[in-house]
C-alpha cells in the first residue's frame, strides 16, 4: 500500500485534493497535514473523515522537528504539498507568517523526503503545488508559459517564488523526484471568502458593499478548483520527474466584468430586481503593487497529459453559487470569530 501525504488538505484546493484521492484511490492511505489555520476547516472534508484509507494530523510544516518525526513515523511514498499561507492582501500586513509557512515548511518537507528517501528515490515524488503570480504581472498580452521568468512582486507570489527555487534546488542539487505546478486563480465550494468571488458572493447575500480594487481593470484567469485536482492527480501520476507544468482555465475575465457577471447570475438565484446587486458595486483604494494580469499558457500539460478543464467558467460559476447559496451555515461559520477583526480592518 502506498502511503501519500497531503499537506493542507482542510484548505479550499486541498481538500478537493483530499476528496479526490481518498475515493479515487481505496489503495493509498491517505495523511492529511493540516495546522487549522483560519483558513483550514474539518468541515469541508468532513464526508472522509471516516473512511479507512484516511487519516487527519493537526501539524505545523514549520516546525522541523514534528515533520522529522512524522516522517519516521510513517515512511511516505509521495507528498502533496498544499498547504501555504495564500492571500495577496494577507501577505502585504504580514510577510514573515508567509516566509515561515510557504518557505521555512516547504524547505522542511523537502529535507524530511530527501533524507528518508536518499538511499534510493524509485517510485517517490514530491508535488509541489504552487501559483502562476510567481511570474509577475503581464501587460494587455501574451501568456506565462513553463520558461517565462520569475518576476514575483507581493510578498505572497515572492514566497511561493522562493519555495518553487528550493523544490528544483532539491532536484538538482539531492536528485529529488519532483513535480511542479503553477495554477491559475482557482473557484468553487469551500473556498474561504475573503477571496473576490466566495467574498462577494458572500456580500451580496447579505446586501453588503462590493469592494473592487482600483478602476477593476485587473485581469485573472479562472479555474474550476476540481479541475484544478484532476490536474493534480494527473500530474502526480502521469507528470515527468523534475517537470514544471503551467495549468490554467483558458478563461480570462477582467474584474468588474465578473463582478457584473456574479451580480446578474445572483439577482436571477436570489430573485431579486435586475441591477439590485450591482448597485452594491463601491471602488475602493487599489491593493499596492498589484499585478495588472495574469494569463496562463496551459498547452503543455494538454498535449503531454490530455488535460483540459472539463466544465466551462458559465457552469463552474452557476455550480459555485449553487453551493454557497445551499451552504449559508459553512458561510456564517467561517465568517464569525477572527474573520470578523480581519474583514473590519480591510474594508471598513
Ligand atoms: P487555503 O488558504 O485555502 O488553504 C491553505 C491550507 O493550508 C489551510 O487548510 C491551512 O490550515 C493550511 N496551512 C496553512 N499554514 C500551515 C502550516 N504552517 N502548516 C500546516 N498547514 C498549514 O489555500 P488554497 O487556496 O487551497 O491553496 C492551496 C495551495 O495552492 C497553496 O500552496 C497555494 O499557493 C496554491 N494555489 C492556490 C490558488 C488559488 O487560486 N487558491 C491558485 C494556484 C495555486
Ligand atoms: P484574489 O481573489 O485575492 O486573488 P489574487 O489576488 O491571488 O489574484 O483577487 C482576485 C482579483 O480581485 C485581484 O485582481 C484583486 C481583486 N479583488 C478586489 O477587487 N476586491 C477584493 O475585495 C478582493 C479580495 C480582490
Amino acid at each position: 500500500m502506498k502511503k501519500i501525504l497531503i499537506t493542507g488538505g482542510a484548505g479550499f484546493i486541498g481538500s478537493h485534493v483530499v476528496r479526490r484521492f481518498v475515493n479515487k484511490y481505496p489503495e493509498y492511505q491517505i495523511y492529511n497535514l493540516d495546522a487549522l489555520t483560519y483558513a483550514g476547516n474539518l468541515e469541508n472534508i468532513i464526508d472522509v473523515e471516516n473512511k479507512s484509507n484516511y487519516t487527519f494530523v493537526k501539524g505545523d510544516v514549520v516546525n522541523e522537528d514534528f515533520i522529522n518525526e512524522l516522517f519516521n513515523i510513517h515512511n511516505f511514498d509521495g507528498v502533496l504539498h498544499l498547504a501555504a499561507e495564500s492571500h495577496v492582501d494577507r501577505s502585504i500586513e504580514d510577510p514573515l507568517a508567509f516566509v515561515k509557512t510557504n518557505v521555512i515548511g516547504t524547505i522542511n518537507l523537502l529535507n524530511a523526503a530527501k533524507n528518508q528517501w536518499k538511499d534510493n528515490f524509485e517510485g517517490k515524488r514530491f508535488y509541489h503545488i504552487s501559483t502562476d503570480e510567481v511570474y509577475g504581472s503581464l501587460g494587455i498580452d501574451g501568456l506565462f508559459t513553463e520558461t517565462t521568468s520569475y518576476d514575483p512582486n507581493s510578498p505572497y507570489s515572492a514566497s511561493k517564488a522562493s519555495s518553487d527555487h528550493f523544490v528544483r534546488a532539491y532536484g538538482e542539487t539531492y536528485g529529488l523526484p519532483y513535480v511542479l505546478t503553477n495554477c491559475s486563480n482557482n473557484y468553487g465550494s469551500y473556498h474561504f471568502p475573503e477571496k473576490l468571488i466566495p467574498l462577494f458572493i458572500n456580500n451580496i447575500i447579505n446586501n453588503k458593499p462590493l469592494p473592487v480594487y482600483g478602476d477593476g481593470n485587473y485581469t485573472r484567469d479562472w479555474l474550476f478548483v476540481e479541475d484544478h485536482a484532476i490536474a493534480i492527480d494527473l500530474v502526480f501520476h502521469e507528470g515527468k520527474n523534475h517537470e514544471t507544468y503551467n495549468i490554467g482555465g483558458f478563461n480570462e475575465w477582467k474584474n468588474i466584468d465578473l463582478v457584473r457577471l456574479l451580480c446578474q447570475i445572483m439577482d436571477r438565484k436570489l430573485g431579486r430586481k435586475k441591477d439590485a446587486s450591482e448597485k452594491l458595486i463601491t471602488y475602493v483604494k487599489d491593493r499596492p503593487g498589484h499585478d495588472l494580469r495574469y494569463a496562463i499558457d496551459a498547452s503543455k500539460i494538454t498535449k503531454e497529459l490530455g488535460w483540459k478543464p472539463s466544465v466551462t467558467f458559465e457552469e463552474g460559476l452557476e455550480k459555485t453559487i449553487d453551493w454557497y447559496l445551499n451552504n449559508q451555515e459553512w458561510l456564517q461559520n467561517v465568517t464569525s470569530g477572527a474573520y470578523k477583526d480581519y474583514y473590519k480592518k480591510q474594508y471598513l
